[in-house]
């Protein structure tokens, strides 16, 4: 197992040199984005040109359809950065997601009816609603946007090149409910925008949770692609990250990336995200253990390790964390219940390092795009050498990985060159606040 491992952390650790090659790209990438429809990364523009001031305020209803998740909210802005929100979330069925895209917004719509009826949610239609869609969208405008197509394994592909806000409007005004859909936004931005509503320096959101991407403020005039608005000077774009690396043979993936990508919903697509989100860090981890097993290194005690995805990055994490807090008999079931395989307690040490060298490469990557978009700032005189550059983190896997918030924080620093001096990159924690977001979006208009 010691030397099997030796090769794996090999695989999984990329090379200063290969890190400050990324960056380049990356930043080049981003670029090249912003002045045509066709680059690798998309940057998506947003049609955000009014930032939140900090002082909007009134009563919002949220749906934030992410990939594992549907919530819904109604959001009062007090301004002064202030806000309340009840909310409830329920899980999007696994029937849903291959189905057809019109049984995604019926969901949701009923959902929507169901949370409005609660008693605790006390408020009259009409309501103004903030739609927050974690997937590809070309928008048209803030509350028009075609679908580009789906990620994170859900597969609605007839509902592609419609707009979500026609879909989602539909879907209402057919239970007869009075609601306007005034804005559409990626998590992304949603997470930007909350953050930007409590303090104004904010530049940059990124989420890692089921999927991985992130948005910046951006200077107007860069963005060369669209027609911007008059008179606007900064706006929003959503880079899609997930993309950087498809089609191109520059990231340092592995056998396990390869065999992950072959057989998942999307092949040759998101392979950015694909090294890096929650949707997929367990799966990379049960192809490695099933070689292992495959290897004779590690004994197998049931079926769990030989189904796709039969191992979630969640039940990666709790065993990773127990490890670390030294409650070995925790992994030792964990091991035997979530994963199927029977664990000597010598061969624990490696199994923990495995889901380290995994959560550690998603690090390095996402503080690959941290960097990349930050360099770009400087650069390009949005923000001055000596000026901090506030960055919002949402998603589980930043949120509740063990250490993960922590080893980004300090990998940035490290990546920025700025290991002596202070560290202008500051990663904040911005728990799900996209919802806050979608509500300060409809408000920033007026
Ligand atoms: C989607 C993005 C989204 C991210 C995080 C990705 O799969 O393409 O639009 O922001 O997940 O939810």
């Amino acid at each position: 197992m010691e030397a099997y491992l030796r090769e794996i952390e090999s695989l999984f650790t990329p090379s200063k040199e290969k890190l400050k090659e990324l960056t380049g790209i990356f930043q080049k990438e981003l670029e090249i984005g912003l002045v045509r429809r066709d680059g690798m990364l998309k940057a998506l523009p947003t049609f955000v040109y009014n930032l939140p001031s900090g002082m909007e305020s009134g009563k919002f209803l949220t749906v934030d359809l992410g990939g594992t998740n549907l919530r819904i909210g109604l959001v009062e802005l007090f301004g002064s950065g202030r806000f309340t929100i009840k909310k409830d979330s329920v899980v999007i069925p696994e029937t849903l997601k291959s189905g057809s895209g019109y049984g995604i917004f019926n969901f949701i719509a009923e959902n929507i009816e169901k949370f409005l009826e609660h008693p605790e949610i006390e408020t009259e239609l009409p309501l103004k609603l903030g739609f927050t869609f974690s997937f590809p969208v070309q928008q048209e405008s803030l509350a028009h946007g075609r679908i580009l197509g789906w990620s994170k394994e859900i597969e609605c592909n007839d509902v592609i090149g419609m707009d979500a806000v026609a879909l989602l409007q539909v879907a209402l005004h057919s239970r007869g409910l009075e609601i306007a859909v005034e804005a559409l936004i990626n998590d992304t931005v949603g997470t930007l925008l909350a953050q930007v509503y409590r303090d104004k320096k904010t530049k940059m959101s990124v989420i890692l949770g089921t999927g991985s991407n992130a948005a910046y403020v951006e200077q107007c005039s860069h963005l060369t692609k669209e027609e911007n608005e008059s008179n606007k000077v900064v706006t929003v774009i959503n880079i899609e990250w997930g993309s950087f690396g498809d089609g191109a043979n520059f990231l340092p993936t592995t056998r396990f990336d390869a065999l992950l990508d072959e057989e998942s919903k999307n092949p040759g697509i998101q392979r950015f995200e694909k090294m890096i989100s929650g949707m997929y860090l367990g799966e990379i981890f049960r192809l490695i253990l099933l070689e292992a097993v495959e290897n004779g290194l590690i004994r197998s005690t049931g079926w769990t390790i030989s189904k796709p995805y039969g191992i979630k990055t969640k039940q990666m994490s709790n065993f990773h964390e127990s490890y670390i807090l030294g409650a070995v008999e925790e992994c030792k079931s964990i091991a035997n219940d979530k994963f199927g395989l029977f664990i000597l307690d010598d061969d624990l040490k490696y199994v923990s390092r495995l889901c380290e060298l995994i959560s550690l490469r998603s690090c390095y990557l996402c503080a690959v795009g941290i960097t990349a978009v930050h360099r770009h700032l400087l650069e390009t005189s949005l923000i001055s050498a000596k000026e901090m550059f506030s960055v919002a983190l949402d998603g589980a896997l930043y949120q509740r990985y063990p250490n993960y918030s922590k080893i980004l924080q300090d990998l940035v620093c490290m990546m920025d060159g700025k290991e002596e001096e202070v560290c202008r990159i500051i990663l904040v924690m911005a728990e799900d606040l996209s919802s806050i977001g979608a509500a300060a979006a409809i408000a920033a208009q007026k």
